[in-house]
């Protein structure tokens, strides 16, 4: 049996009537920038996100830079961010013209640490960037706590984690500011780039609207130097579409994540936590093995699809040379160990079956 790690075009080819019909009417309506769609799901996105606001942007990156400039820190002002998390939250932070303060995160969870968020804390520090990686909200009690004590914002990179739930809270213990990509993989994904930013605070929606666009709210009026960001009308017509079904698509993952978690008995595999009042999204389902090539070989023998997220991390990379000497003992070890699963809704029982089966005869 040969199962792909995962196949964009068959998630969405249970969308395709409904695709196809809202190409339709948008290349009918003739109006194809911020028109009545981006509307639409920006009203339908905030409330799936129990927050007040949605501004809908066009990627991931972009919604972080966004929220980042609306705070206006100090130039140079510290924010502290897991030193695990994909390349896009440190870059934003760096092109906001902030210093990015990695931590090592939790080797259990893969998630930023408290402990030594705290460490890190300084007078220069002005936010936590808080990333949800594979699809698991952060400990948002604790670090709500610390921001609280410590006068800082919280922002919160989403990307991975549409739909999860912390202590039944979709809305980080209300963060300042939430960051989601609708990169086409993801759990809620377009069929192009797009991104947007939630958050319950009126001036920050006000502002990364305003600089979506140019840094213009009237029409050939420039207030602030913002930049292109819009998202696309017809990418907000399609999440509108795959939105409906997100909870569906949810509850899928978890119920593949569940058997995974209680069928797979090998003890060379170290799985994901679960626990009951953080209720993961399931974006991606990543085990950790000391000897990851050997397991990579085993699964290509076995013709079971599977990715590493990530195989390098942000301080060995080219372009963020002058982390390089960091000492991030627990980053290096996830990125030695880390390998990702099938996991998606377009899985059929019987390839969940072989995938367990196979794992337990590794
Ligand atoms: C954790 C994380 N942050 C940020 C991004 C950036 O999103 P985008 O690719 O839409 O710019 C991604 C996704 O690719 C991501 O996984």
């Amino acid at each position: 049996m040969e199962i792909p790690f995962l196949s964009i075009k068959s998630i969405n080819e249970k969308y395709e009537n409904s695709l196809k019909a809202t190409f339709q009417d948008f290349l009918n309506s003739g109006n194809y920038i911020l028109g009545e769609s981006v509307k639409s799901f920006e009203t339908n996105f905030a409330k799936y996100c129990e927050a007040k606001y949605c501004v809908g942007v066009a990627n991931g990156l972009d919604a972080l830079v966004l929220i980042l400039n609306s705070f206006n820190f100090p130039k140079d002002a510290e924010i502290i961010v897991p030193a695990n998390t994909y390349f896009a939250s440190i870059l934003a932070i760096k092109i906001a013209g902030l210093q990015p303060i990695l931590v090592d995160p939790n080797l259990n969870d893969y998630l930023i640490n408290c402990e030594n968020t705290k460490k890190a804390i300084n007078k220069n520090t002005a936010a936590i960037l808080a990333v949800n990686l594979y699809g698991r909200m952060c400990d948002f009690r604790k670090i709500t706590d610390i921001c609280q004590e410590n006068n800082l914002k919280l922002i919160v990179d989403a990307a991975q984690s549409h739909g999860a739930e912390f202590e039944n809270s979709k809305d980080c213990f209300g963060a300042d500011a939430i960051a989601y990509s609708f990169y086409p993989t993801k759990n809620l994904g377009a069929l192009s780039d797009a991104g947007a930013v939630i958050t319950n605070n009126e001036a920050i929606a006000t502002n990364v609207k305003r600089n979506r666009n140019y840094g213009s709210e009237l029409k050939y009026q420039f207030d602030s130097l913002g930049t292109n960001s819009r998202l696309s009308e017809l990418q907000a017509a399609f999440l509108d579409i795959k939105l409906k079904h997100l909870d569906l698509e949810i509850r899928r993952r978890r119920e593949i994540a569940g058997r995974y978690l209680s069928e797979i008995k090998n003890k060379k595999l170290i799985l994901p936590p679960s626990d009951k009042t953080n209720q993961d999204a399931w974006h991606l389902f990543v085990v950790r093995t000391d000897k990851r090539d050997s397991f990579k070989k085993f699964l290509s023998d076995k013709q079971i699809g599977f990715d590493i997220h990530y195989p390098i991390p942000p301080h060995k990379q080219k372009a963020l040379a002058e982390f390089e000497k960091l000492e991030l003992p627990i980053t290096e070890t996830i990125h030695q160990t880390i390998l990702s699963l099938p996991l998606n809704s377009t899985l059929k029982e019987e390839e969940v079956d072989y995938i367990i089966k196979s794992l337990n005869s590794y």
